[in-house]
């Protein structure tokens, strides 16, 4: 049936013409169907070359890395290239006040000092099979959803077992389509993994928070490490005598660059995307629940500027707070901007009259007449219990005291009959964390976003969709200065004392805390009130997207319809361009060293600029790494439509080799998850020449460049 539809599709793709260019999210193994239209856009390789199960292709280099991020190996000794923002974690693991690896950049210059990451993985992709008549063998399409799920789990179950006899790697299934197809992949999974290089946070993390998200963009974007295996090449937990991980394959790497227009595609493991939402679902998104996240967010973030900016300590302490606050915050500003700017909601609306109409058609299309009628009802039933999440996450538990004084809810709990070792293991874990707050943690901050956040709750939420500690406020912000002054969770001495010496009875006093009694009301509201509607709307909004979805595919077996990211290997592609994100506003599609220059200032620690970079740029030493216009470029854009967990994807040209790192989209296109126009839609690309460029020329690491494969 599928493969059917695949077929028909690839017929009618070819009379019908072009679909959008960047569109999709395309599964690899199914890559003969978009063949044509890659090449017809310039690509000069087959989807053979791509992926393929019988001989070496460049999915042999590819690896999901640290489960969140995309790598890629680009030498035969393991060498792997991903962004400076996902390996960050593992550099600053191994900073130090005396090995500022984040501050100053890391280079190992032998083999030697390349630096173990406990904790850090790569998985490869093997193998992916189409499973799909297995898993719905005995599944009809009006089954009761507990019953269907029971009998797919049951068939997945024997199906995975079955190929476990025949295989050493890892076997799983995952959902396509919104259940409507089943693929099983085998994965290897890596563990010993080492960083090479990274250059200094100003180069990595260059622009900051500031410039996330947006264009024009200067970052340098990347990090190096090395996968290491036993001497047979398996996986092997970190040893010293593991040696260097030969792949099958490593990307080539153009010193050519991408001129305007130039196809190009990425390859890596896109998380989630919701393409095929209906319009009222993405209404409530981005016209509901996203601007009360940034409404709220924005609030938080204009204490926290203004206490950062007056004091360099309070400046590191909340940086890191202020890049996951405010990551979220330019986003979904850009979704709710893009989907209106884009009449994206009409138009959905539009299509679903459309497909009424056809369901209206035929009695064979029963199932999916009501579909749109019940998603309206249950999206208008979802929304006051979906804005009551959002305040209880966005306004209860961002309020730091009570996140914090949550961490000791279980041991609050505990009682003379609590097993001792349980109760040690408990102390043991919460002194760990307990330091570390404290050293990132400014009360005056925490006081401002309590009583800002809680005047907001009252504010925005009725009486009965809040939690009842909110209702016996009279005065928010002598509530707030009570509240802070008595509990003892501000206090790390306090709190270290106690755990210090803890006794069962200990418990009554976290369990009396005001803030633990806080954090009780919001989760106990949350738990009794909001949860269960929500997952059991939630629930049925599942079986009818996966009708929906099927719907969809039968309606139009003419136009070739992509499965959601769901953070398993994908390959998308596009050109490299730039965009008019307004009237009268273009953007070029790159940027160069020029442009650090220009944005360089060092009073601004996003724009702070290395010297040695400045004198590598003032000799304009740039080698055979400068563009042909006898600039650096830095970074590009392209229509490829990529999401989260593309950070660290390469970006490819026609002949398959690495023009780039993915790490960023133009804040003006995030709704691409939601829905995609290739007019405003692009994905951000730091290019490989400057990363080359700094690996050789900024670091002197040239020992890595030579074991790369570099076509000039
Ligand atoms: N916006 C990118 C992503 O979603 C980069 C985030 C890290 N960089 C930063 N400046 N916070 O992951
Ligand atoms: N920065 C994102 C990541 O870490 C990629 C940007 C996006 O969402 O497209 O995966």
């Amino acid at each position: 049936m599928k493969y059917l539809h695949y077929i028909i599709t690839l017929a009618l793709a070819l009379t019908v013409g072009i679909a959008k260019a960047g569109e999709g999210m395309w599964i690899p193994m199914l890559l003969q169907y978009n063949e044509k239209e890659m090449q017809e856009m310039g690509m000069r390789i087959t989807a053979d070359d791509i992926y393929s199960i019988n001989h070496s292709s460049l999915k042999d280099a590819i690896v999901l890395f640290g489960g969140g991020c995309t790598g890629e190996l680009v030498s035969d000794q393991g060498l792997l290239l991903t962004n400076h923002h996902c390996g960050y974690d593992y550099i600053q693991k191994h900073s130090s006040v005396e090995h500022d690896y984040l501050t100053n950049g890391f280079w190992a210059m032998n083999r030697g000092e390349e630096l173990p990451c406990p904790g850090l993985s790569v998985i490869f992709l093997r193998e992916m099979r189409d499973v799909t008549a297995q898993v719905l063998e005995g599944i009809s399409i009006d089954m009761p959803e507990d019953e269907r799920q029971a009998k797919i789990d049951e068939n997945m179950k024997k199906i995975i077992a079955e190929l476990e006899k025949e295989t050493t790697y890892k076997v799983s299934i995952k959902p396509y389509f919104l259940g409507n197809e089943y693929y099983v992949l085998f994965n290897e999974t890596y563990t010993d993994v080492r960083l090479v290089g990274c250059p200094p946070s100003n180069i990595g993390k260059f622009g900051g928070d500031t410039d996330n998200w947006v264009w024009p963009r200067h970052t340098g974007d990347f990090s190096v490490f090395r996968v290491y295996a036993d001497k047979d090449g398996h996986p092997a937990a970190y040893h010293k005598d593991n040696v260097p991980y030969k792949p099958a394959k490593h990307l080539e790497i153009s010193l050519k660059g991408a001129e305007e227009g130039d196809f190009a595609f990425v390859f890596g493991y896109p998380a989630r995307t919701n393409e095929y939402l209906p319009a009222v679902a993405v209404d409530q998104e981005a016209n509901v629940i996203d601007p009360v996240m940034v409404d709220l967010r924005g609030k938080v973030l204009d204490i926290y500027n203004r206490y950062q900016e007056q004091d360099p300590k309070v400046r590191i302490q909340y940086a890191s707070k202020h890049a996951g606050i405010g990551n979220g915050w330019k986003k979904w500003m850009g979704v709710t901007e893009g989907i209106n700017h884009f009449h994206g909601v009409e138009k959905k609306q539009a299509y679903e009259k459309g497909f009424y109409n056809w369901a209206m058609q035929s009695r064979s299309r029963y199932m999916y007449v009501n579909l749109l009628r019940d998603f309206e009802r249950n999206y208008q039933e979802l929304k006051p219990y979906q804005l009551a999440y959002t305040y209880v996450a966005e306004a209860g538990l961002r309020i730091e005291l009570v996140s914090f004084a949550s961490r000791f809810a279980r041991l609050a709990e505990v009682d003379k009959d609590t097993p001792q070792d349980k109760v040690d293991q408990m102390v043991a874990n919460l002194k760990t964390s307990v330091a570390s707050f404290f050293k990132d943690y400014y009360e005056p901050i925490d006081r401002d976003v309590a009583k800002m956040l809680l005047g907001e709750y009252l504010k925005a939420q009725p009486a009965d969709f809040r939690p009842a500690f909110l209702n016996d406020i009279k005065d928010v912000d002598e509530y707030v200065e009570k509240l802070f002054d008595k509990t003892m969770f501000t206090d790390e001495a306090k709190v270290t004392a106690l755990l210090d010496n803890f006794k069962a009875k200990d418990a009554k006093k976290l369990a009396n805390d005001p803030a633990m009694k806080v954090y009780q009301s919001l989760i106990g509201f949350y738990r009794d009130e909001v949860y269960d509607h929500i997952s059991s709307i939630n629930k049925d909004n599942d079986r009818l997207r996966r009708i929906y979805m099927k719907g969809q595919m039968e309606m139009q077996p003419d136009k070739r319809l992509f499965p959601d990211a769901n953070f398993t290997l994908r390959v998308t592609y596009g050109k490299v361009e730039g965009f008019k994100p307004q009237d009268g506003k273009t953007f070029r599609h790159f940027t160069t060293l020029e442009g650090i220059m220009e944005k360089e200032n060092p009073d601004i620690y996003d724009y702070v600029v290395e010297p040695r970079l400045k004198e590598l740029y003032n000799k304009k030493d740039y080698g055979r790494y400068a563009d042909k216009d006898g600039s650096m470029h830095v970074a590009f854009t392209a229509s490829v439509h990529t999401t989260g967990g593309n950070s660290g994807s390469p970006i490819l040209n026609a002949d398959g080799q690495l023009l780039g790192l993915n790490f960023d989209r133009c804040w003006e296109g995030t709704m691409s998850d939601l829905i995609y126009d290739p007019d405003i839609c692009r994905n951000i690309s730091v290019d490989i020449r400057y990363v080359l460029f700094i690996i050789d020329k900024f670091a002197g690491a040239s020992h890595l460049i030579e074991e790369m494969t570099i076509v000039e």
